[in-house]
């Protein structure tokens, strides 16, 4: 296991009825700016909870943080919490609303400028305005984590910093009651990958890591259909949310090696494309894993077994044809090693469209005359270099999208 250094300060205050915990949670006395988006959590009571919890509070309001958040929308409430003397910002929404809340918080007291340059040269942080949220979509993890993502024209990038980790988040399953179908199966793949980037490389001599990602992949597998299913099924939702939470809030991925090659590719996609994030994930984590399967074999047969129960000597009794076309032993004897995998993969796929997130380029009517220039918007800021062992160069992402079509 590699050495590390944990800390995640981050309140969790999680359940039904935790809203109303605003009232104690935001500082009294401060000048308060709630960040929102598009108008969902009018619709679905969200905003008159927060808005009864701090009756006390003096707060003004930012709308219209879009869908993956864009620098110009950010500038704006940068420029409303200067000229307005706010000193703490209260993110309500999903990922995009958090993640644009964090650029705020380290863009309004940036001395430089252009805050671009936190996101695209990785400037220094040396402060930031505090940051509460309420969270009301199970995906990012964006709650208890120190990353955001952010676009500027073709460009959408990510950054993180201990300074912009919320001083605590809401989490209250029945916020999500709400949510289309679509931003359930969103979550439920983004989550999944999430915990795949920091689990499936190689071996790391670190099995409680391990364990805790296949329980978080298991979990996945057991509610997310259960809730995509039943928007009412208040428990499966619970148990989405806290998943979708634990996979990306640090805990799996002390000492051990990471890959976010998906994520970049899938950052692409959505710049160029408007992909939904979790939808650009769907369609490379699975091309991804195949390409590189000689340098993540050991892991994919970790995979096969511990989280798809494709146990040495098992036997295709399922009837699921294999991923990459190979031979996955559909005859019934005992699968191969790399049948496994092949197998493991399709059932991966399989759990991708159960939730009605495609798998395949050709579900967004992108071909391979596109790739080149997903290639050179990947490539802009530098030769490539991704992945856990930093060899997912230009052309292996030419072969994980050709896979992909
Ligand atoms: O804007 P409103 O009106 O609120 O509607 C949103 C939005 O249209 C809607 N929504 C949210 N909660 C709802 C709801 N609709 C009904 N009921 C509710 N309870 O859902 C739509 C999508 O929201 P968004 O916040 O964009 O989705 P998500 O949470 O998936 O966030 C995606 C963003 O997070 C970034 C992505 O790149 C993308 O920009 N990520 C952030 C990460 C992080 N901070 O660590 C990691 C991730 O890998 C990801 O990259
Ligand atoms: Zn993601």
């Amino acid at each position: 296991m590699n050495n590390f250094t944990f800390h995640n300060p981050v309140r969790v205050l999680f359940g039904r009825g935790q809203i109303s915990k605003l009232a104690t949670e935001v500082p009294a006395g401060a000048r308060v700016l709630l960040t929102a988006g598009g108008g969902s959590i009018k619709a679905n009571g969200v905003l008159a909870q927060v808005r009864a919890a701090l009756a006390g509070h003096d707060v003004r309001e930012f709308w219209g943080i879009e869908p993956n958040p864009r620098y110009e929308t950010l500038m704006k409430a940068v420029e409303l919490a200067r000229a307005d003397k706010v000193d703490f910002l209260l993110a309500v929404g999903g990922g995009s609303v958090l993640d644009g809340t964090k650029f705020i918080a380290a863009a309004v007291p940036f001395p430089g400028q252009d805050p671009w340059d936190i996101v695209s040269k990785s400037a220094t942080i040396e402060a930031a305005l505090p940051i509460g949220a309420v969270l009301t979509l199970p995906a990012t993890g964006s709650e208890m984590n120190c990353y955001a993502v952010i676009t500027r024209g073709e460009h959408k990038l990510d950054f993180g910093h201990p300074l912009v980790y919320p001083r605590f988040s809401v989490l209250d399953p029945e916020t999500t009651l709400t949510l289309p179908a679509r931003q359930i199966g969103n979550g439920i793949v983004d989550a999944f990958t999430h915990t795949m980037e920091q689990y499936l490389t190689y071996p790391a001599g670190a099995p409680l890591q391990d364990r805790l990602a296949e329980s978080v992949l298991r979990t996945l597998i057991e509610v997310g259909p259960l809730t995509y299913a039943d928007p009412t099924d208040y428990d499966a939702r619970a148990n989405l949310m806290w998943a979708a939470t634990m996979a990306l809030n640090g805990v799996i991925s002390v000492g051990v090696p990471q890959d976010w090659a998906t994520h970049a590719v899938g950052h692409v996609l959505t710049a160029l494309h408007g992909i939904d994030h979790a939808r650009t994930l769907g369609v490379v984590l699975p091309a991804m894993l195949s390409v590189r399967r000689a340098g993540k074999r050991e892991k994919l047969l970790q995979y096969a077994e511990r989280v798809w129960d494709l146990r040495p000597g098992a036997s295709d009794a399922s009837g699921t044809s294999s991923a990459s076309g190979g031979d996955a032993g559909s005859g019934g004897g005992a699968l191969s090693d790399d049948a496994r995998i092949d197998l493991a993969l399709a059932r991966t796929c399989a759990f991708f469209e159960s939730v009605g997130v495609p798998t395949r380029l050709s579900a967004y009517g992108i071909a391979a005359e596109g790739i080149p220039a997903i290639l050179d918007n990947l490539g802009a800021r530098g030769p490539l270099a991704l992945g856990e062992r930093k060899d997912v160069t230009r052309a292996v992402v030419q072969d994980v999208l050709q896979a992909a079509l």
